[in-house]
């Protein structure tokens, strides 16, 4: 008889397994650079079978994911705030590929517990999403955010989240994500999969920019999509809510709740800056100049409407 496992508190996971909590080495999965754990439980998590009302929420890291997870909820439960403090945002959106080492649960695990509709978060490339969630015909909003402050902001990342590999310096920094070989593989490949599928698999498909300049329009793509109706002052305390500097402060969505031994807000904040055009903050002209003339080349077969400034 097969035992019922343990799923624990993320804390009391993270406490247990203290000493496993280091830099994972990235392996390539099918040209896409995962982490070591995720590629080794492959198997479970590409077999995973959603239910037709599971919704997922699917970005390339830093592009915007909490956010959206916040909007999603409150939409779900009416904009009420305390019901969406139920529990911080690993817990009530499971991370479907994450592993961890034991007995830290895994996306997989927390899923195993919950009764749909669930909503999962995924970073993972179109490709490589458990088939079941185009058989059941699952909703599906994905979030982009420009490249060069979705670089920006994964560097900072990398930096406090001492499960990522090292950043190395910012000019290497730069070339790996050109390269494709940060985890989760080339945001290149990501944006323009999902991009590319968007109309046939209807994904909402969101932009960070546009999100940032008219967030009430946001919130309201957001309902009709998973045919929701809030009234006008239920959009207006959404769109309060997850203002950038409300979820800064709101402890069930900031992150804070990760253990520092693994994410250290001291080297850089979850909830960093949240503004669009940070990156010229970090660019020299001349890596600019690099950047953009790789982007053009990757970007050529699409015509997609990012903007680095607003
Ligand atoms: P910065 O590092 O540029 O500040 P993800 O949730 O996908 O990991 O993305 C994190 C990025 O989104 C961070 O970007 C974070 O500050 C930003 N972010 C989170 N909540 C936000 C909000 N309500 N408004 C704007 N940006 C937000």
């Amino acid at each position: 008889m097969e035992m019922e496992k343990e799923v624990l508190k993320y804390e009391e996971g993270f406490n247990r397994a203290a000493g496993a909590i280091s830099r994972f080495p990235l392996i390539e999965l099918k040209g896409v650079p995962l982490r070591n754990y995720i590629v080794q439980n492959w198997s479970s998590i590409s077999a995973f079978e959603p239910d037709p009302t599971d919704l997922l929420i699917a970005t390339y890291p830093k592009a915007g994911t909490t956010w959206a997870q916040e909007i999603v909820d409150l939409l779900l439960h009416n904009g009420d705030s305390e019901a969406c403090k139920r529990g911080p945002t690993v817990d009530r959106f499971p991370f479907l590929e994450i592993q961890y080492p034991p007995p830290i649960p895994s996306g997989l695990d927390l899923l195993k517990k919950m009764k749909p509709p669930r909503f999962i978060k995924t970073h993972l490339p179109i490709q490589l999403v458990p088939e079941g969630f185009w058989k059941h015909k699952c909703k599906v909003i994905y979030v982009a955010r420009n490249a060069k402050d979705n670089l920006v902001s994964y560097y900072h990342f990398h930096r406090m989240n001492k499960a990522q590999p090292d950043p190395g310096t910012w000019d290497e920094y730069i070339q790996n994500f050109m390269r494709g070989k940060l985890a989760w593989g080339s945001w290149y490949d990501h944006v323009k999969g999902y991009w590319k599928e968007r109309e046939k698999k209807n994904i909402l498909y969101l932009f960070y920019e546009d999100m940032k300049e008219n967030p009430r329009q946001a919130v309201e793509q957001i309902m009709r999509y998973l045919d929701l109706s809030v009234s006008k002052e239920v959009i207006e305390k959404i769109v309060q809510l997850t203002s950038f500097n409300s979820m800064k402060d709101n402890p069930m969505a900031n992150y804070t709740f990760i253990p520092k031994i693994m994410f250290d807000h001291s080297v850089s904040a979850f909830m960093r800056k949240g503004e669009v055009g940070d990156w010229t903050n970090h660019f020299t002209p001349a890596q600019s100049q690099v950047f953009d003339e790789d982007y053009v080349r990757q970007m050529a077969d699409v015509d997609m409407p990012f903007r680095t400034s607003l």
